[in-house]
This record gives structure tokens, sequence and C-alpha cells, in this order.
């Protein structure tokens, strides 16, 4: 009676929690990414550090994904490889691309929060993370790479309920 009651109540318990979230996180460790929402990613400005949506290419990544010092909560540090710089939480609407070294606490560390980190597709198409927040650990607010907005729109941070679990993340 007892095992089947218990059985009765895993697949109670199941079947009501299907929307449990998954944090994709050492999966991400030095892998090169791209970091998209529809038909954009976040791509760099030309003419400054903020950054804005550009056509999605997921062959050429923009990042690459560091581990922060507290592996055991999946932190990253997102870098331009190229440039050396790092995305920034300013405290203000748009994130920055900035040298390591914030003063504030958290400011460079992002965390992925997917709906699925199930690796699909093939080298230059690789879908790693899917249905993503990317959260600042500083303030909490996610970034946001608008589909509805004009391509070339700038990358916000923002209340992360208001933008959705909408990003994707490609590695080449
Ligand atoms: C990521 O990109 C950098 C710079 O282009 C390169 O040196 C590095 O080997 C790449 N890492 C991986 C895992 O592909
Ligand atoms: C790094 O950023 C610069 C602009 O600041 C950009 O031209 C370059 O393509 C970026 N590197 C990568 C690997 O995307
Ligand atoms: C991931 O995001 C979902 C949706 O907002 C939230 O319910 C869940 O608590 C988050 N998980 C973690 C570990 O942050
Ligand atoms: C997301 O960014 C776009 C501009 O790129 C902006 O219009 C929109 O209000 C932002 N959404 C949220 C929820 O912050």
């Amino acid at each position: 009676m007892l095992s089947i009651a218990s059985i009765f109540f895993s697949v109670l318990l199941a079947s009501a929690s299907p929307a449990r979230r998954e944090i994709c996180s050492l999966d991400f460790q030095g892998k090169n990414i791209s970091i998209t929402n529809g038909q954009f990613e976040a791509g760099f400005s030309s003419n400054g550090l903020t950054l804005v949506s550009r056509p999605i290419s997921t062959a050429v990544s923009e990042f690459t994904a560091q581990l922060a010092i507290s592996p055991s909560f999946g932190e990253f540090k997102l870098f331009n490889a190229t440039e050396g710089l790092f995305l920034t939480n300013t405290g203000a609407a748009l994130p920055e691309m900035l040298p390591i070294g914030s003063p504030i606490s958290g400011a460079q560390n992002w965390v992925f929060n997917c709906s699925s980190c199930t690796t699909e597709g093939s080298p230059g198409n690789m879908l790693i993370g899917e249905g993503c927040f990317v959260t600042s650990l500083f303030d909490g607010r996610c970034l946001n790479i608008s589909d509805a907005a004009p391509l070339g729109s700038p990358v916000t941070l923002g209340d992360c309920q208001a933008i959705g679990q909408s990003i994707n993340i490609y590695t080449a």
C-alpha cells in the first residue's frame, strides 16, 4: 500500500512541476558564444562601448564565457577576446563593454538560466542554451535583445519577466 501510495505521489509531483528550470553552468566554460534572440544577436556598436542588435551569425562568436570565481553558482564573465573588454552592468539602462575590474561587485558577472541546455545542431550552428535569461548578479536585471525593435536597437538591461526567457545561446 505504502509503495503504491508513494509511486502515486511521485507521479503527481513530477507532473506538478513540468516547468522546472535548469541552469546551464559549467557547460559554457571557455566557450565562444553568440547571445541571440530570434533573428538578432547582441553585437558591438561601431561607435561606442554599448551593444546593439545585429543580424544573427552563429558561426562568429562575439563573447567568450569565462567562469567567475564562484563556479558553484554558474557565474560567468563575458568578454570579447579581440578587445579584452567585459560585458558590464554599469547600473544604467545600457550595458557596456569595459575593462576587467569594475569597482561594482557582481557588475561583470552573469548567470544563464535556460529552459533547455541540450546541445543541438552542428559546428557553426550549435545551439547550447535555449529559452534563457541572462541575469546580472549586480542588480538582478536581465539582458534584453529585442526582436521587436528594429535592427541596430540598443541591447538593454531590464525587468526579467517583462523581457521573457527569450535568449538562445549558440557556440561556433
Ligand atoms: C575562442 O576564441 C578565441 C579568440 O578567437 C580563440 O583563441 C579560442 O581558441 C576560442 N576558443 C574555443 C573553445 O573555440
Ligand atoms: C570585439 O569588439 C570589437 C569592437 O569593439 C569588434 O570589432 C570585434 O569584432 C569583436 N570581436 C569579436 C571576436 O567579435
Ligand atoms: C530561472 O528562471 C525562472 C523563471 O523566472 C525562475 O522561476 C527560476 O527560479 C530561475 N532559476 C534560478 C535558479 O534562478
Ligand atoms: C528591450 O529593448 C528595446 C530596445 O532595444 C526596448 O524598446 C524595450 O522596451 C526593452 N524591453 C524591456 C522589457 O526592457
